[in-house]
């Protein structure tokens, strides 16, 4: 989604850290992009549809290095469209009071309309479509003298989430942010203060960030950060250290991030798992939930909720769920819970699931269980993450730092974490003292049997040489594989924009067969796991239709890979387990069938890296 960055220094320019800040959100998905930089002859602001790469361009036409310098404080966007067309026009940043005033925002105004037409009364003139400008010349109508105080005042009047950064030729120096529902880090250098709404756009500056809370509003010189509440107060927040460094969002020699991701996943899942796990009491330790044995044994039902990948992953915790912890689940898409008057209350477990832990549906769905008295906990992968703070409890991933669109390795931690939530919970209740230690030191060995998979990545790609022209694919799965069926086939559409369906395997003869054919691929995920022989069933039914069957199939499983046309095979796993190993190897088949077909991977296009509109 959109991207902010600000910039403000001493003596350094701002014009160099502001491009490379909106490079390093890029990874995020926008459809333009824009600058505002101030010197003393005032306020300069080029904007420019497309990459960040045209704008780049425009930059080096516009202004010469010799120039350069005597900008040292300036504000930057990347924005994708939701209120009027990605014109240049509609770019951020926005200006007001004859140019003196810049504004960037993430988020939405929800009462822009009635605030827009206020100030046309008053005979504001708009030049765009956007919800965004409306803040810039209500910033500008406040300003008697203190521009933290005019924010502040206009931000009451504000219904709806933002993130925004502001700079004014009338306050030399000065650049104003503010939050809410949207994300905002400070980055406090040793000269230097960068702002950006992603952590990944700091990290090249200083480790050491203040996380915005919502409702605060902050002056920002080179001297330091002021921070307030909307009501004037004053407020301290802490500095704190990012625990990974730019090495962690750089490609590494990797052709995309998203191969990168997915090779990283060994690692990221030590880090999930590192200290979780106690294999004397076989259960788990997740000191965020914050639960007692008595909290955990008060739970009578479990509601997993997130959005594309985040719910699949929700959607394999409803089986580890009832079958280790004995307990009734279900996974929700976030939006349609939280629309449907859901039936929480006090003896509900409401876990959220979310990488970025900015999605707007799922936060949403957050609120809604709050406000409905359920035990509410996160399971987020970015630290400081609103999710993760207005849940209050949780299990970080420590996945580390996801770049690509793609979600990869926030879906196999996601799942691991479940895992252990299913492993701890099912120990309060009736999993004995001996399956819970066998279970742990399956847990204990996912890591390697990842790297197993990773090692089939030159094969996959052989079989994706066969594929990668179909326009169309499904991908079947039973039982806890189904989750793993949808997330092959969400992959491949949005890497590759293959036509893929994931279906429950039994389901396929309901409908959907009628669209097979010698054209159409079908991905069996077929791990010597329970309801495999009935998959295998599935599979004739599909060979019998001509379709060419892919099968994801357990080393030593004869049976199942003389089955299918061409099998990809996992190492044994456990129930519980065989989900994460069949997403690594659906990862690298749509990975490779995107290289293959000249798709642009880690920024696929229309999408978005973190979804903060509903
Ligand atoms: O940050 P979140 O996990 O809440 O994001 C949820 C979805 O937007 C996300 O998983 C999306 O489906 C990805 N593009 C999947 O690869």
């Amino acid at each position: 989604m959109c991207g902010i960055v600000g910039f403000t220094s001493r003596s350094a320019s701002a014009v160099g850290p502001l491009v490379s800040g909106l490079r390093r959100l890029e990874y995020r998905g926008y459809d333009s992009a824009g600058v505002a930089l101030e010197c003393d002859e005032g306020i300069k602001v080029f904007k420019q549809t497309g990459k960040v790469a045209e704008l780049d361009a425009l930059l080096k036409k516009e202004l010469p290095e010799e120039e350069r310098g005597k900008f040292t404080v300036g504000i930057a966007h990347t924005r994708w469209a939701t209120h009027g067309l990605p014109t240049t026009v509609n770019a951020h940043p926005h200006i007001a009071d004859g140019g003196s005033l810049a504004l960037v925002h993430n988020g939405i105004v929800e009462n822009y309309a009635a605030l827009r037409s206020g100030l046309e009364k008053h005979g504001v003139k708009f030049v765009s479509q956007t919800d965004t400008e409306v803040l810039a010349h209500l910033v500008a109508t406040f300003d008697k003298g203190d521009l933290l105080a005019a924010t502040c005042e206009a931000l009451k009047r504000v219904e709806g989430t933002y993130g925004i950064a502001l700079i004014s030729a009338k306050h030399p120096g000065e650049m104003i942010v503010a939050r809410k529902g949207s994300p905002l880090v400070i980055g406090v250098g040793e000269k230097d203060i960068v702002v950006a709404s992603d952590v990944s756009a700091i990290v090249a500056y200083t480790r050491q960030v203040i996380y915005l809370k919502d409702g605060d509003v902050a002056r920002i010189t080179p001297d330091g950060v002021d921070i307030h509440s909307l009501d004037f107060s004053p407020v301290s927040r802490e500095v704190q250290e990012v625990d990974w460094d730019i090495g962690a969002i750089e490609k590494g020699g990797y052709e995309h991030f998203m191969l990168k991701e997915i090779f990283e996943q060994p690692d990221a899942l030590r880090n999930t798992i590192r200290g979780r796990l106690d294999a004397g009491e076989g259960t788990a330790i997740l000191s965020g939930l914050n639960l007692r044995p008595r909290d955990l044994a008060a739970v009578r039902r479990l509601v997993i909720i997130g959005c594309g990948t985040s719910l699949h992953a929700g959607m394999v915790g409803k089986y580890l769920f009832e079958t280790l912890a004995d307990i009734p689940a279900s996974a929700e898409q976030a939006a349609e819970f939280r629309y449907c008057n859901p039936i929480v209350g006090p003896d509900d477990w409401v876990i959220a699931l979310s990488q970025s832990g900015e999605t707007a549906d799922t936060l949403a769905a957050v609120r809604e269980s709050n406000r409905k008295g359920a035990l509410v906990s996160g399971l987020c992968n970015v630290v400081g993450s609103t999710i993760a703070r207005e849940a209050g409890r949780g299990v970080y991933l420590h996945a580390g730092p996801e770049i690509s669109v793609a979600s990869t390795k926030a879906f196999t931690a996601q799942v691991t974490a479940l895992l252990m939530t299913a492993l701890k919970l099912g120990r309060t209740r009736r999993l004995s003292l001996e399956e819970g230690v066998k279970l742990v030191a399956e847990i204990e060995r996912i890591p390697d049997l990842i790297s197993e998979v990773l090692k089939k990545s030159d094969d996959i790609a052989k079989i994706a040489e066969k594929y990668a022209k179909a326009d169309d694919m499904f991908f079947i799965g039973r039982g806890i594989l189904y989750p793993a069926a949808l997330e092959g086939a969400l992959k491949i559409k949005e890497v590759a924009y293959v036509h893929a369906e994931g279906y429950q395997a039994a389901e396929l003869k309901h409908g959907p067969i009628a669209l097979l054919g010698e054209e159409t691929p079908v991905v069996a995920l077929l791990s010597d796991i329970a309801g495999k022989e009935k998959t295998l069933g599935n599979v004739q039914e599909c060979r019998a239709r001509r379709a060419p069957v892919i099968g994801i199939v357990t080393e030593g499983d004869a049976a199942a890979a003389a089955a299918v046309n061409d099998a990809i095979t996992l190492p044994r796993t456990s129930a519980p387990i065989a989900p994460i190993v069949t997403a690594v190897a659906l990862q690298l088949l749509a990975y490779h069938v995107a290289r293959l077909r000249g798709c642009e991977i880690d920024q696929p296009r229309n999408l978005a890296k973190s979804v903060t509109v509903e």
